[in-house]
């Protein structure tokens, strides 16, 4: 039987951090469909026509093409306002969700237009200061020359584009459990979300 988790939300709520941590709760794969659109854009930045990188995308091995980068996340959302770049990675995301024993899929979309019927959905959300301070401290972390005020900037900047285009937008889905990490650690987000889903389960 398939068991589909969608976790949705903006920019560094803690999605990533969560949906791993739900994966290998559940022992289910995950996909990161942020990934799909940063390879996109990254192919943009290199000069190859959006739509096309999209059809001839191949979704293996995205996490070691080095696709974190903040370049990379602003082309990211503006090739995923492109409908056909959206459309020619639907497909994939659909299988990937109906995988044996279950999947994670994680976005923007995922529990709108991607997988309505998923089992359970978590939209995990935080105020855009609290998201642009952990940002920050990462790619701080990672070494990029960067400041608060720019991280916040880039950071608006994004949520504005992606909420407001007109193909897939990004918001809860009416059926979604909103969870709201501005004042949760990582371990209460985490053992939130793994709450909602065992209740679906
Ligand atoms: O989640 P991540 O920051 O990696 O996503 C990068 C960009 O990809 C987002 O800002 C958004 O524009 C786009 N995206 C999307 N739909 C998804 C996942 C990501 O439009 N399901």
């Amino acid at each position: 039987m398939s068991f589909t988790i969608a976790i949705d939300g903006p920019a560094a709520a803690g999605k990533g951090t969560i949906s791993k941590a739900v994966a290998a709760h559940f022992g289910v794969g995950h996909l990161d469909t942020g990934l799909l659109y940063r390879a996109v854009g990254k192919r943009m930045l290199d000069g190859v026509e959006p739509i096309e990188a999209a059809l001839a995308l191949v979704a293996e091995d995205l996490e070691a093409e080095g696709l974190r980068t903040a370049d990379v996340a602003q082309a990211a959302s503006k090739v995923a306002a492109i409908p056909e770049v959206r459309s020619a990675l639907v497909d994939f995301q659909r299988a990937y969700a109906r995988r044996a024993g279950g999947a994670v899929l994680d976005g923007r979309d995922i529990g709108t237009v991607i997988c309505p019927e998923a089992e359970a959905k978590l939209f995990v959300t935080a105020s855009a200061e609290v998201r642009a301070r952990r940002r920050y401290a990462e790619l701080y972390a990672g070494g990029a020359e960067t400041d608060y005020e720019t991280v916040l900037a880039d950071t608006k900047e994004r949520d504005h584009r992606d909420a407001t285009r007109s193909d897939a937008p990004l918001r809860p889905a009416e059926d979604a459990v909103i969870l709201d990490t501005s004042t949760l650690d990582i371990d209460a987000a985490v053992a939130q979300a793994i709450a909602v889903v065992a209740a679906k389960r």
